[in-house]
Parts: C-alpha cells; sequence; structure tokens
C-alpha cells in the first residue's frame, strides 16, 4: 500500500499555537493526520482530548480530506480525576479554550463531544464499532490499563489502539518512581502481535489488533516523523530560545522599567505629600474662608438689618417730613392767604389812614387858619380887649372901682376868653 505523507497546515494553531504546539502530543500530530488521511477509519475516539493537540490533528484531516469519520473527544475537563499531569492545567477553563478553538473548523459536524468519566462514556458506544482509539486520560500504570481493558471490547477486529507517554527514556511524569504508562504499554506490547511504536515526543505505541492495518503500517518509514518531529522540535527549540533571549531583555528592560517606576514611585510619594500639605493647607483656607464667610454674612446680614432699621426710619421721617412740609405748606398757604388779608387791611388802612391823615391835615390846616383867623381876630380883640380892660383898669383906677358888677363882668369875660382860648387850642393840637 502507498502511504501517503502531507504537510498540513492546522488551523487549530491560529487560535491556540502556543498550547498546541508546545504540547507534549506535538511530535505525533503529522502521523495522526497521515493516518486518518491514508487508512480512513469511519469511527475515531480520544480518551483524554485536553485542549486537543492530537484531537485536533484528526479532525484537521477530516476536515481537509472531507472524509465522512465520525470523531469523538471524551474528557471531563475538570480536575476531578486524579490525573495528576493535568490537574494543576485546570485552574484555567479549558473546555472553553476547546470550543474556541473548534469554532475554527468548518467539519464541525464530525465532531461528537462527551463531557464525562471515560467509564460512563462506554455506554454512548456499541462494542465492535470504533475503528482508532487513542487513550491518552490519567497516566498512571492503573489507569491505561483500565481505560484499555474496558475499552477494549467496543473496538473492531481490525481496530487500532494508540497509546500515548509509552516511551521509557523521555516519560517524565509525577507518575515515575511507581508504575506509570510506559510500564502499561510495555505489558500491553509483549501480549500483543501487532505493535508498533515512536519514541519521540513521550512516546506513542501503536497496537493493531488484527494484521490489517499492521500489514500496512509496517511498512511506513516511521522514522520520518520522527526527524519532522525532531525538525518541528529544533524549530520549537529556536523559538523558544529567541524567545527566552528576547524574555530574558525584556526582564532586564522590565527591571529598568521597575527601577524607573521605583523613582517615579518615589517621586510620587514625595508629590503626594506635597500634595497632602497642600491639600491641608487648602482645607484650613477653606475652613478659614468658612469663617470670614460666616462673619462676613453675619456682618452683612447685621448691616442689612440696619439697613432695613434705617429704610424704616428713613421712610418714618420722610412721611413725617412729607406731613411736616404739607402741613407748613398749608400753615405757609393760610399765613400768605392771612398776610394778603393783612396787607389788604393794611394797604385800606394806610390809604385810609392817609386820606384820613390828609382830611385831618387838611381839617388840620382849616382848624389852623380858622384858629389863625380866630387867634388873629380874638387877638385883636384880646388886644382890643385889653386896650378896653386898660381902659377899664384906668377908668377903674380912676374912678377906684365904683362899681363891683363891673368887676364881675370883667371877671366873666376874662374866663369867657380862656375858655375859648382853650378849645381852640383844643381843636388844633388833637
Ligand atoms: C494528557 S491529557 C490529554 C492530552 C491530549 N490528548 C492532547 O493531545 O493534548 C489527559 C486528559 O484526560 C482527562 N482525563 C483523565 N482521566 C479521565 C477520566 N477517567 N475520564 C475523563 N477524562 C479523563 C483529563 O481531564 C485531561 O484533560
Amino acid at each position: 500500500m502507498h502511504w501517503e505523507h502531507f504537510n498540513p497546515v492546522y488551523s487549530c494553531d491560529k487560535v491556540n499555537h502556543d498550547l498546541l504546539c508546545y504540547s507534549p502530543w506535538f511530535g505525533h500530530r503529522n502521523f495522526a493526520y497521515d493516518y486518518i488521511m491514508n487508512i480512513k477509519p469511519s469511527c475515531v475516539v480520544e480518551l483524554g482530548v485536553h485542549y486537543g493537540a492530537s484531537f485536533f490533528a484528526f479532525l484537521q484531516a477530516i476536515e481537509d480530506g472531507n472524509l465522512p469519520i465520525e470523531l469523538h473527544g471524551i474528557d471531563v475537563w475538570a480536575n476531578i480525576v486524579g490525573d495528576c499531569d493535568t490537574a494543576s492545567d485546570y485552574n484555567v477553563d479549558i473546555h472553553e479554550a476547546f470550543l474556541e478553538t473548534l469554532e475554527g473548523y468548518n467539519k464541525k459536524s464530525a465532531v461528537v463531544l462527551h463531557r464525562k468519566i471515560f467509564d460512563d462514556a462506554l455506554s454512548d458506544f456499541a462494542d465492535n464499532s470504533i475503528d482508532l482509539l487513542h487513550i491518552d486520560g490519567t497516566h498512571s500504570y492503573e489507569a491505561v490499563l483500565h481505560d484499555y481493558e474496558t475499552w477494549l471490547c467496543k473496538l473492531k477486529p481490525d481496530g487500532v489502539i494508540l497509546f500515548h507517554d509509552t516511551s521509557e527514556t523521555s516519560y517524565d511524569s509525577p507518575y515515575v518512581g511507581s508504575k506509570s504508562s510506559t510500564h502499561a504499554w510495555q505489558e500491553i506490547k509483549v501480549k500483543n502481535d501487532y505493535t508498533l511504536e515512536f519514541d519521540h515526543s513521550y512516546g506513542l505505541g501503536i497496537l493493531c489488533l488484527s494484521s490489517v492495518v499492521y500489514e500496512k503500517l509496517k511498512f511506513v518509514e516511521l522514522g520520518r516523523y520522527q526527524r519532522t518531529s525532531n525538525r518541528l522540535c529544533m524549530q520549537g527549540f529556536d523559538r523558544l530560545r529567541q524567545n527566552h533571549f528576547k524574555i530574558k531583555d525584556d526582564n532586564t528592560h522590565i527591571n529598568f522599567l521597575k527601577e524607573q517606576i521605583d523613582i517615579k514611585k518615589s517621586e510620587i510619594r514625595k508629590y503626594q505629600e506635597t500634595i497632602e500639605s497642600k491639600d491641608s493647607y487648602v482645607k484650613d483656607l477653606e475652613n478659614q474662608a468658612s469663617r470670614i464667610k460666616t462673619d462676613y454674612e453675619k456682618t452683612i446680614f447685621g448691616k442689612d438689618e440696619i439697613v432695613a432699621q434705617l429704610q424704616e426710619e428713613n421712610s418714618r421721617i420722610k412721611v413725617n417730613y412729607e406731613k411736616t412740609i404739607f402741613g407748613k405748606d398749608e400753615i405757609i398757604a393760610l399765613l400768605q392767604e392771612e398776610n394778603g388779608r393783612i396787607k389788604t387791611n393794611y394797604e385800606k388802612t394806610i390809604y385810609g389812614k392817609d386820606a384820613f391823615i390828609a382830611q385831618l391835615q387838611e381839617e388840620a390846616s382849616n382848624i389852623k387858619t380858622d384858629c389863625e383867623k380866630i387867634i388873629f381876630g380874638k387877638d385883636a380883640s384880646i388886644v382890643q380887649l385889653q386896650g378896653e380892660i386898660e381902659n377899664f383898669e384906668r377908668m377903674v383906677l380912676r374912678n377906684t372901682c365904683k362899681d363891683e358888677g363891673l368887676r364881675n363882668r370883667v371877671k366873666d369875660l376874662e374866663n369867657q376868653l380862656e375858655n375859648v382860648l382853650k378849645r381852640k387850642k383844643k381843636r388844633f393840637f388833637s
């Protein structure tokens, strides 16, 4: 039989390159791919899927060859089965990562997943139904033998079983010291006629239950897979070496950055201290400001009260003033009216008096004239009378007062004269 060697590109690597390329199963991917492409089994079952390094190698071939193959993956995807090799891996959600990688495949219809204990999945399969079984669960001696013995009946008579972690030299597992998968494989190998194995990538035991597949495989140059694996391993090693030095450089840079961070942190601490002291100063100022504000408000409110009081007083004064002003205006009007009246009366009186005075003056002047006339007349009469008196006196004297009656008569005349003079004087000066 012609065995074709392929050079596959694994879609899964685009999603999860590091985990799948550095997987312990990595070195067997090309053989698994070529096996599917060349043997074309109908039913492939894997016990132990994990991130899917082996699972996606099978699936890649099924997809690339568009082969009518059922691919079953059985795994609890949890740390509940006491598998020392993978226990700590389940701190992250490997099942989720596996499903995410599976999303990159078109041939998902070929896949059947059984998230359960291997023993519980036994009933999902009929006896003599599996073409290829890959046993890669717990790697203790007992677990491998248990899986082998319980699943053997599910294989077709010409079925094939792959066992991972069978290498004596490269095996480095927590089970070393006790019996491991390697010991289980050694036992299985000696009890069966048709076995092959790879030593690289922790070893892969191939148990053909009949000569059918074995006859095809025994002419395949298996060493070529080891060489390819070695080459890929060296490429991986180169990548790791480059990464190692890059990481070293990065670490140096990181340490430099850490030092810078420490310096910056100490600067930040100083800034923080400054900020804190400034904050406290600002707080003091704020308190001071709030105190000033309170005082100011009190003062302002106090002033406002005083202003209000003053305004009230002012308005009272204004009212009083207006009242007073209006009152005064009224009084002034009254006074002005009275004044007008007085003035009128005064003028009347003055004019009346002036007229009266003029009248009196005229009258006085008339009287004076009359008086003067009378006076002059009287004076003339008096002079005349004095002359007569003198004549009488001389007669008296000459006749020695011959007659008393005459003397009386003289007396009367004198009185009359005096009265006339008095009256005239009085009228003249009043
Ligand atoms: C070594 S890993 C599988 C590696 C995988 N084949 C690969 O190519 O990377 C083993 C896986 O088997 C699972 N496992 C171990 N014992 C199991 C059991 N009895 N039932 C179900 N899953 C089991 C673990 O949870 C783990 O995910």
